[in-house]
């Protein structure tokens, strides 16, 4: 049976309740700090939907008070992750250069660049633009140049493609970014065996959590936001049939 620990709460305030070297991989999901670059786009987003990112609050810093929350989130990872663990960050492609840097400055060694890529993703504006189907994932490992690999013989390559989140995954409530299951699947089974502990310090909706439990990882997960965390709380305890959820 999977042991979970979940905080509703600021990720480093939370870590701090997490023991040294105890993290086996972190799969996680930042704020991208695009807010405020949509909001400024003019674009007609926000009114297209209501639980639109850059509304929510959690991603419209400066870009300087950003980079300094993801430096000191990289410092407490650190702490946390067992030599030869391994990391997932989910990022937009134009923050992955930043994300690289101070993830290394901190000992991670950077591994990979790959791209998910949604295969039914909003046709928004299709005929001004391309449509943006796409999201960057990198991967790193800690303080060693290889982690878990579980490839079982097979070839992975660099991208993944599968639908945005399915409506029987929103049962909860719903979350702006909220990732496929599939998605965080992947990942989990590739880089982590059973029992390990897996980490996501910005769960939002919990889909690392409700993964990890799937997979019989332990996991620990913390969110900032009371809805969101609460939403992570019962679909983690797998309670979706409760009327809240329905
Ligand atoms: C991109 S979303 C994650 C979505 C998640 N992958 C899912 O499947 O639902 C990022 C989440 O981080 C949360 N967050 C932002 N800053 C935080 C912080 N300092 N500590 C913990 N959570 C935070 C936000 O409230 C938001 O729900």
């Amino acid at each position: 049976m999977s042991k979970i620990e979940l905080y509703n709460n600021d990720c480093i305030e939370a870590m701090k309740k997490i023991d040294d070297d105890i993290i086996d991989l972190i799969v996680t999901d930042p704020p991208y700090n695009l807010g405020n670059f949509m909001k400024n786009r003019d674009t007609n987003l926000s009114k297209m939907r209501d639980n639109f990112f850059g509304s929510a609050g959690w991603d419209d810093m400066e870009f300087a008070d950003w980079e300094q929350s993801m430096d000191d989130f990289f410092k407490s990872a650190a702490r946390v992750m067992k030599k030869g663990g391994s990391m997932i960050v989910f990022m937009a492609i134009i923050k992955v250069e930043t994300i690289i840097r101070l993830a290394e400055k901190h000992g991670f060694y950077y591994k990979t660049t790959g791209i998910w890529h949604k295969t039914n993703p909003m046709p928004r504006n299709m005929n001004l633009h391309f449509v943006n189907s796409t999201e960057a994932w990198v991967y790193f490992t800690y303080k060693k140049r290889t982690g878990t690999f579980n490839n079982g013989g097979a070839m992975f390559h660099d991208f993944i493609e599968t639908s945005v989140t399915p409506n029987g995954e929103r049962k909860c409530g719903k979350h702006p970014t909220q990732k496929p299951e599939s998605l965080i699947q992947h990942f989990v089974e590739i880089l982590s065996n059973p029992n390990d502990w897996v980490l996501d310090p910005f769960m939002g909706s919990g889909t690392t959590g409700v993964v990890a439990k799937h997979t019989d990882r332990n996991f620990i997960g913390v969110e900032l936001d009371k809805n969101y965390f609460e939403m992570a709380k019962l679909r983690i305890e797998e309670r979706q049939n409760e009327t809240k959820c329905d």
